[in-house]
């Protein structure tokens, strides 16, 4: 109104009042508008509710540190939607495709805020990486820079080459192994997430180390160590954060233990992260220039301080290391348990590729392989739940109305379980997404990787590498799991990374 005085003192008296009064009119129109809003959502019901006790609400149910399956049990009693009562918020959660992808697609714009718990706020330098942000201007442009230099098509096809060493580095490695000690279990895990994670140094950082000095800690760092800082400590923290501190509302239970030990992870990756990069603008001071995420990013993003510049680089080292990880080992674990499907597999690969390697150029070509990578992200989703988002606006979701300020959770675990959508869902079947509906090269099978503007950025790159690898391992190996690794299925925390590393006995293929 200020503004429009002062735009407007030129005017003659009746037109400024005849303004005024317009302005007043549409005030009208907007309060009505918004109160009939706020009338038609009241005319909603509200959720189910899940019967708690009074003040501390259904905490205490959620205990036992796997909400997702506690999550999963409850939509079988009170429906897809149900809201928990949590001390003093409410958390909308929500289990199945349906009201999952309505809270992505269609009210994306009333509930694209993210409602951060402590430990991941001081993890994550409080929003600061594309897949903590908030929906804004920051996050678009951070995206844009992700997709540009490492994660979309045609970045993808400038780092083919790194994928490529990568699966030679791993099937040289089992080799080399199984003649060495034939017949022992192998610590699958540790090979595979070591070449991974120099993929990721590669594009993030342009190039792989194999060791470092870094200052503040007047240390050096082997591979292993700093693979232990950027990766292994961070994930463990935010996993074995106190359950409590993932959803929000007991924030206010102190622990000064947790707090120092997150502080002191943060300040260790900040260093290493620090030294690494000094080391690569060596290189750029030298005039070599590499395609990567950080020369990227010094030579476009004027606008980004060291801190986020830092953080952006380490996104693409974590979420590069942890997710397909995890994929893929379970992946092996259900092939080394399954001897039949392990045929079907290696058969479908020999009539497509004879005695070729199989190259990503192929992966179109093989249906059931990609059935399998999808099976296996439905079973043993990466991320469970997403990170808890926020309504910053009264909306709808299901045919029930959700006030301001409720807290969602979205339950990928629950919607690739829900027996309505999937027959025996416990069941890891791959033939189930051979059905003629589904098309094999569509990423978004299951709800894995999330929906809508927020669908996860590093799908395609995650397909790539665990499909060429799966794929590649069953070609050269014979896959078993050693005795009593079968019922090995423990799951670390509130996430789906296998708690024990899989133990395998592989028998060369001739
Ligand atoms: C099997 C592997 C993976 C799974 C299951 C997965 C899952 C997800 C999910 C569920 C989200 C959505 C979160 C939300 O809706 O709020 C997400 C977002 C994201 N993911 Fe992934 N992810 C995987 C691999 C990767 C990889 C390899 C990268 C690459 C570095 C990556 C980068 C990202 C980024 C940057 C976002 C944020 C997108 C945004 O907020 O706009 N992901 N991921
Ligand atoms: C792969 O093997 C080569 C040669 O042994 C090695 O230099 C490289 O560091 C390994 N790892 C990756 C990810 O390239
Ligand atoms: C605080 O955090 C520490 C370290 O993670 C944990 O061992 C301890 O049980 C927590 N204390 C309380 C009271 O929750
Ligand atoms: C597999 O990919 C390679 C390229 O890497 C190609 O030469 C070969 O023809 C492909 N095989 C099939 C059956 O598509």
């Amino acid at each position: 109104m200020i503004h429009m005085k002062q735009d407007f003192q030129g005017m003659p008296f009746a037109t400024t009042v005849a303004l005024g009064g317009l302005s007043l009119l549409v005030y009208f129109f907007i309060r009505g508008f918004i109160s009939n809003r706020r009338g038609g959502l009241a005319k909603l019901p509200p959720p189910p509710v899940v019967p708690g006790l009074p003040l501390i609400g259904n905490l205490l149910q959620l205990k036992e540190k796997k909400p997702y399956k506690t999550f999963t049990k409850w939509a079988e009693i009170y429906g897809p939607i149900y809201s928990i009562r949590t001390g003093a918020s409410t958390v909308i959660v929500l289990n199945s495709v349906d009201v999952a992808k309505e809270a992505m697609v269609t009210r994306f714009s009333s509930i694209s805020t993210r409602k951060l718990p402590k430990a991941l706020k001081i993890l994550t330098f409080d929003k600061c990486m594309v897949a903590t942000s908030d929906y804004n201007g920051f996050h678009k442009m951070v995206k844009q820079y992700i997709l540009a230099s490492v994660l979309g098509v045609n970045a993808q096809k400038r780092h083919r080459c790194h994928r490529d060493t990568m699966i030679e580095n791993i099937s040289n490695q089992l080799h080399a192994y199984v003649k060495s000690c034939p017949l022992q279990a192998i610590n699958f895990r540790k090979l595979f997430d070591s070449e991974i994670f120099g993929l990721a140094l590669k594009e993030a950082l342009g190039k792989e180390v194999e060791s470092i000095y870094v200052e503040e800690l007047s240390t050096t760092l082997s591979k292993e160590e700093i693979f232990k800082v950027l990766v292994l400590e961070p994930m463990k923290g935010a996993i074995e954060v106190d359950w409590r501190d993932f959803f929000p509302y007991l924030r206010w239970i102190p622990n000064k233990t947790m707090d120092m030990k997150m502080q002191r992870m943060t300040f260790c990756r900040q260093a290493v992260m620090k030294a690494l990069i000094k080391e690569q603008k060596k290189r750029i001071a030298m005039g070599e220039e590499i395609n990567c995420h950080l020369d990227q990013l010094l030579s476009q993003a004027k606008t980004l301080t060291e801190e986020q510049i830092v953080m952006l680089l380490w996104e693409v080292i974590i979420e590069t290391s942890d997710t397909t990880s995890i994929t893929t080992e379970w992946a092996m674990y259900e092939i080394a348990k399954d001897p039949n499907r392990q045929d079907r597999l290696c058969r479908e690969i020999q009539n497509v590729c004879g005695s070729d390697r199989i190259k990503e150029e192929n992966l179109s070509k093989l249906p059931y392989l990609s059935a399998v990578f999808h099976e296996t992200l439905r079973k043993h989703s990466p991320v469970p739940i997403i990170p808890l988002r926020y309504a910053h606006e009264d909306t709808q979701l299901g045919g029930y109305s959700i006030p301001t300020g409720s807290e969602i959770a979205i339950n990928i675990y629950g919607c690739n379980m829900d027996k309505k959508q999937w027959e025996r869902p416990e069941e890891w079947k791959p033939e189930r997404f051979l059905e003629e509906k589904y098309d094999s090269m569509d990423l978004y099978k299951t709800m894995a990787f999330g929906g809508g503007k927020r669908v996860c950025a590093g799908s395609l790159q995650a397909m790539l590498i665990s499909c060429t690898a799966i794929g590649r391992l069953v070609q050269e190996f014979e896959w078993k799991l050693k005795d009593g690794e079968e019922e090995n299925v423990d799951c670390s925390g509130l996430t789906s990374h296998k708690l024990h590393p899989i133990q395998a006995i592989l028998k060369p293929r001739d």
